[in-house]
């Protein structure tokens, strides 16, 4: 008879196997996946366990404290927190391709990820949140089967320029398990429901050039959308809401004045695994009160819109 909490003891065993008295290093996203990795190794295996939570600057607005504060004052897991905003937004200066922004953006964090490994004195394993689905869907991630529409941005080449082994357990899972995992490990509801956020963070919800002042206009208005979604009861019904925001000016007007602000997207999916997706038929109402509130709220935009595009044939993404 199948229990998370059996699964949960079977895992923490093999953990121990694997690793004896070697070292794991764990690159933490903020995401569901690489948390329940991180906390069931640590588990495991106690301080033998280091977590790197990479900063690119591409992050929601007040992720990164949520991180520090579960791992470190929380679970009491060692992290190492590196603030490598300046550098990736040096290297995504000009870049408006969506792949050449992807392929930077991974790898980049690879090298701030393994430049952080050696300051720690090396490990044996890299730990990763890898999940079945990605294990049955490593070819193409987007569901083509033969085109690469998205370099998918993970870890993968890590192992082998460290030469280092890999601790993956939670790959005979799907992610509503790894839910089930992560409540059975303490982690607070709000965490474990959290919707998928992509590797290459905001980057990719900025069409054009990626900018700090850009990324900080996007952070403001996606707090404000979901705390709508949040506040109207909405959350858990949606697989994923984001807003994104456009390389396009248009005019507008505000008090007696004319403004010239971009426009910020606003997108929200069913899905069951990312790979087909609908549209999330929000009420009129609660689009123009979020619409209202983000223009108001939000120096910069003065004009928002709403993707009505399921997947396929739009990609959930916008990048
Ligand atoms: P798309 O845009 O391809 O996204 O329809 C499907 C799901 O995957 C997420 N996504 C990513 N996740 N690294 C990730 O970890 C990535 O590079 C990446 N690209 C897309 C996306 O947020 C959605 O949940």
């Amino acid at each position: 008879d199948w229990t998370m909490a059996a699964y949960r003891d079977t895992k923490i065993a093999e953990i121990r196997e694997q690793v004896g008295d070697g070292k794991v290093i764990c690159g933490l996203s903020g995401g569901v996946d690489s948390s329940v990795a991180a906390i069931l190794i640590h588990e495991a295996i106690g301080d033998q366990l280091t977590c790197v939570f990479v900063d690119h600057g591409l992050l929601r607005l007040n992720e990164r404290e949520q991180v520090e504060t579960m791992f470190r004052d929380h679970y009491n897991i060692p992290l190492v927190v590196v603030d490598a905003e300046e550098r990736f937004m040096k290297g995504l200066a000009g870049q408006t391709d969506p792949e050449k922004k992807r392929k930077f953006i991974g790898g980049e964090f690879i090298n701030v990820f393994e430049e952080e490994a050696k300051k720690i004195g090396g490990a044996d394993f890299l730990a990763q949140g890898t999940l079945y689905p990605d294990v049955i869907e490593s070819v193409s991630f987007t569901g083509g089967p033969s085109v690469t529409i998205k370099s998918h941005h993970n870890v993968g080449g890590l192992p082998e320029r460290m030469n280092m082994k890999l601790v993956e357990p939670l790959r005979e899972l799907f992610k509503d398990e790894v839910r089930e995992l992560g409540r059975e490990l303490g982690l607070p509801d709000i965490f474990v429901g959290r919707h998928p956020f992509p590797g290459p963070g905001l980057a990719i919800r900025i069409p054009g050039e990626v900018t700090k002042e850009r990324c900080d206009i996007l952070r403001k208005a996606d707090a404000i959308y979901l705390e709508e979604i949040r506040n109207a009861g909405l959350y858990d019904a949606i697989w994923q809401a984001f807003a994104v925001l456009l390389p396009v000016k248009t005019v507008g007007v505000m008090g007696d004045g004319r403004t010239y602000d971009s426009v910020c997207g606003l997108r929200a999916v069913t899905s069951t695994d990312g790979m087909t997706a609908d549209v999330y038929p929000f009420d009129a109402a609660f689009l123009t009160g979020c619409a209202t509130r983000i223009v108001n709220e939000v120096q910069g935009v003065n004009r928002v819109v709403y993707d009505y595009t399921s997947k396929p044939p739009g990609t959930i993404e916008w990048e």
